[in-house]
């Protein structure tokens, strides 16, 4: 709904009178003071000029044939899209029709004869009163407007925070499944393998001791291949490099096995809270390889990392292929990415198009 303003400049009056004398007699003194004026002859036609013409004052006699002033009164009354609507009945002196029109509801009464002053002193106080009624009412017509935007934006949002956190629920679940199958298959295979050759040398240790002395140095071989394995999955899940380091040596060295050319400059960069860290090194290592996989033979990459006002910024650029992000589909990285920007209160923006590279920007506040 939106509720018509009328200007003050030029407010409109509709005068009904069956009678031409009195809609011109009003008409005379209304429209020298600034009014635009309209008339209706019948209690039907002036229900047809409010809807047509929207006007600002009524301005109504009470005797007409057929549908009197009362009747087009109370009927105004009881439309909602008229309740408001000023009407100053015009009346004779006497005081039962007075009663009568403010019990039809109207605002005001008007004696005939009329003193021109007078009837000029009320239209205005009420056309001024219409005025800032109308104006209150498309403000909070303007109000419910915004405040729907806001539920739905929130809805929006609470809806993409759900649904974010269930991905990171069952991504947190996912990664735990794979550091057990890697610490499976992996390390405790090794271990096993080693226990039981141990086993071996210790039974081979009287009987065939060179035997045992060579099993014994095979372990130690084992036990450095172990070592390694759990090594890299430490790496994988917080590399010690950030952990002790932070950022900056982090990302260079990323960018350094990283496999496309990589340039990185990471000035003014410190150390923060390590999800912050963790957040900005494992976007900038998925937005690397992404370049490497996605970009095309021969494209380069950059990697940026600067601190500005509150925020930590990144950027990884790539001058390979691009993709059209509206139309692409997002893999679990770029969802990966989001949610772990997004976690800590960042955004992520993905500008690419195909045949202009990509970047991947991101920004995290650093709060105070
Ligand atoms: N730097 C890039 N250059 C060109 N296309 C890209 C680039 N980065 C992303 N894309 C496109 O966006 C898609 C989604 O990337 P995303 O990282 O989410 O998934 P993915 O790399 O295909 O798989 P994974 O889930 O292993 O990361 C890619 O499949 C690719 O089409
Ligand atoms: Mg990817």
């Amino acid at each position: 709904m939106s509720a018509q303003v009328s200007s003050d400049a030029n407010p409109k009056v509709l005068v009904v009178d069956d009678v031409p004398r009195n809609v011109r007699l009003l008409e005379a003194v209304l429209s020298p003071n600034g009014y635009t004026v309209t008339s209706a002859s019948s209690g039907s036609e002036a229900l047809e000029r409010v809807a047509a013409d929207l006007p600002d004052l009524v301005l109504l006699d009470i005797q007409m044939p057929g549908m009197d002033g009362y009747e087009v009164c109370r009927r105004l009354r009881a439309d909602p899209a008229t309740r408001f609507l000023p009407v100053v009945m015009i009346t004779s002196s006497d005081t039962e029709v007075r009663v009568n029109a403010l019990e039809a509801d109207a605002d005001d009464f008007i004696r005939k004869p009329f003193d021109q002053e007078e009837l000029l002193a009320r239209v205005r106080s009420l056309v001024r009163i219409k005025h800032y009624h109308d104006t209150i009412e498309a403000q909070a017509a303007e109000l419910a407007e915004w405040n729907q935007t806001l539920e739905a934006r929130v809805d929006e949002q609470t809806e993409e925070l759900r649904a974010s956190r269930t991905r990171v629920v069952s991504a947190a679940d996912a990664e735990r499944r794979r550091i057990e199958r890697d610490l499976h298959d992996g390390a405790q295979q090794h271990l096993i393998g080693l226990a039981v050759r141990m086993r071996l040398a210790r039974d081979l240790a009287d009987s065939e001791p060179e035997k045992a002395m060579e099993m014994l140095d095979a372990l130690g071989d084992d036990v450095q291949e172990a070592l390694e394995q759990l090594r890299d999955l430490a790496h994988g899940i917080y590399p010690p490099l950030l952990q002790d380091r932070g950022l900056p040596e982090a990302l260079t060295a990323a960018a350094g096995s990283a496999p496309i050319r990589t340039r990185i400059q990471v000035d003014g960069i410190t150390r923060y809270e390590p999800d912050v860290e963790a957040t900005v090194y494992f976007c900038c290592l998925e937005a690397l390889q992404n370049a490497a996989k996605h970009a095309g033979e021969g494209a380069t990459a950059t990697v940026n990392a600067w601190q500005e006002a509150e925020e930590l910024r990144f950027d990884v650029a790539d001058d390979g292929a691009g993709f059209d992000p509206e139309r692409g589909r997002s893999g679990v990285g770029l969802t990966n990415m989001r949610d772990r920007v997004g976690a800590i209160g960042g955004s992520l923006q993905i500008d690419s198009a195909p045949g202009r590279g990509t970047t991947i920007s991101g920004s995290i506040p650093l709060g105070s």
